[in-house]
C-alpha cells in the first residue's frame, strides 16, 4: 500500500517536499523550535497536550525561565509547579511532568530515553507526546497524530468515518506513519500540526492557499468543511456546588484538594454539593449556613466546564466568629494576599475574583 491510498510513491515524495517547503517558509517562530534540545521540546509538548499554542506560550515561557533544566524542575516543590501551572487545567499533567522530571534526572542522568517504549513508560507521556519528542529532539521516525493531524489526514483521504472511533484513529495513525518523512520526521510532524492550525482549520479551511491541495481528496469532492465527522459528545455530568468562602478576622479558609480527583494537589475553598434545584434558591442557601456562620452575600450562579463535568456553582461568603474554632489540621486561615501563593483551581479563582469585587464595592 502506498502512503496514501490515492498517492503513488513518487507523489508521496512530492507531498512531503511540498509540505516541508511550506513549513520552513511559514512556520511560527516558537521558542522550542530554535534549538533541538529535548527539554524545551518536552516542556512544550506537555503544555500543549490539551492547549493551543496561543494559550500555552506564556506558560511555556514561565516554565523555561523558572526551570531552565530538567534537574531544576525535578528539584522544585510540587506546589510551586502547580502554582505556575494554575489556569491551564488538567493538573495531572503538571504532577506527572514533575514526577517524570524526577525519573529523568535520577534514572536517566538528565537525558531523555530515545527508545519509544521507555519514553512511553514515563508518567504523562502517551503515544502522541512520545512521538512528538522523539521526532523533534532525536529525529526518530514516529508519526504524531493529534487533533490537527487527524483533521488533515481525514481530509486528504476524504475519510468520513467517525473520528471518535478507535479503528478510525488506528487508520489515521497508520496513514501518518506511511506519510511521514524519513529524513525530517520532526519537521514533518510539526508541519502537519502547523498546517492543521494555520491552513486546514476546523470550520473554513483555506484550501486556496494550501501547499498540498493537489493531493487532497476532500477538496476535490468539495467536502473539506464536512470532514472529519465526529459523533456527538456524551453529555457531561452536571454538578452543583456551593463554594464557601469563610471569613474570620480578615482571614479566609483554604483547603487542599477538596473537590474531585481531577484537582488533587490544588487548593480551593470548602464545597457543599447541592442539587440543581437548591442552587436556584438563594433563600434556602442562606439557611444552609453551618451553625455560627453568618451569610454575608451569595453570588449569582457561575459555571465552569471541565473535561467530564459541567459545574454550576454559587459563592457563599460567610463570616464566622473568632471563638468558633473547630479547626482540623488541613485548614489554612490566610490573609487575602497570602492566597496568591497557593495554586487554586480555576472555578475557585473565579469565586475569589467575585469576592474581590464585593469587597471593593463594600469599601
Ligand atoms: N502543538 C503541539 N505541539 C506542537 C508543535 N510542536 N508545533 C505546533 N503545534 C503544536
Ligand atoms: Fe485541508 Fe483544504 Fe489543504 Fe485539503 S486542501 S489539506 S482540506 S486545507
Amino acid at each position: 500500500m502506498s502512503a496514501h491510498p490515492m498517492l503513488s510513491p513518487s507523489q508521496t515524495t512530492r507531498f512531503r517536499r511540498k509540505l516541508l517547503e511550506w513549513f520552513r517558509a511559514n512556520k511560527r517562530d516558537l521558542p522550542w523550535r530554535k534549538q533541538k534540545d529535548w527539554y524545551p521540546v518536552y516542556l512544550a509538548e506537555i503544555i500543549l497536550q490539551q492547549t493551543t499554542v496561543e494559550q500555552g506560550l506564556p506558560y511555556y515561557r514561565a516554565f523555561i525561565r523558572r526551570f531552565p533544566h530538567v534537574s531544576a524542575l525535578a528539584a522544585a516543590d510540587l506546589q510551586e509547579v502547580l502554582k505556575l501551572w494554575q489556569g491551564l487545567g488538567y493538573y495531572a499533567r503538571a504532577r506527572n511532568m514533575h514526577k517524570a522530571a524526577g525519573i529523568l534526572t535520577d534514572r536517566y542522568g538528565g537525558c531523555f530515553p530515545q527508545d519509544y517504549k521507555q519514553a512511553l513508560a514515563l508518567p504523562g507521556i502517551g503515544p502522541y507526546t512520545a512521538a512528538a519528542i522523539l521526532s523533534q529532539a532525536f529525529n526518530r521516525v514516529h508519526a504524531v497524530v493529534d487533533g490537527n493531524v487527524s483533521r488533515v489526514i481525514t481530509r486528504l483521504l476524504a475519510l468520513e468515518d467517525d473520528i471518535r472511533r478507535a479503528d478510525t484513529q488506528k487508520r489515521i495513525q497508520h496513514v501518518a506513519g506511511l506519510l511521514i518523512s524519513r529524513k525530517y520526521p520532526g519537521d514533518f510532524n510539526e508541519a502537519m500540526m502547523e498546517l492543521g492550525a494555520l491552513v486546514c482549520t476546523p470550520r473554513a479551511p483555506l484550501c486556496a492557499s494550501c501547499p498540498v491541495s493537489r493531493y487532497c481528496r476532500a477538496r476535490d469532492l468539495g467536502k473539506a468543511a464536512q470532514i472529519p465527522y465526529k459523533s456527538p459528545a456524551v453529555p457531561k455530568r452536571r454538578q452543583y456546588h456551593l463554594v464557601m468562602i469563610r471569613e474570620r478576622e480578615n482571614r479566609i479558609l483554604l483547603r487542599q484538594g477538596n473537590d474531585h480527583g481531577l484537582l488533587a494537589g490544588m487548593w480551593g475553598f470548602p464545597v457543599r454539593v447541592v442539587s440543581g434545584k437548591e442552587l436556584e434558591q438563594p433563600g434556602k442557601i442562606e439557611q444552609m449556613a453551618p451553625d455560627g456562620l453568618h451569610t454575608k452575600k451569595i453570588s449569582p450562579p457561575m459555571r465552569h466546564v471541565y473535561s467530564h463535568i459541567d459545574l454550576k456553582y454559587r459563592v457563599v461568603w460567610l463570616e464566622e466568629r473568632p471563638e468558633n474554632r473547630d479547626d482540623d489540621k488541613k485548614n489554612l486561615w490566610l490573609a487575602r494576599h497570602e492566597l496568591e501563593h497557593y495554586p487554586i483551581h480555576k472555578a475557585h479563582l473565579k469565586a475569589l475574583h467575585w469576592l474581590d469585587q464585593q469587597m471593593k464595592e463594600a469599601d
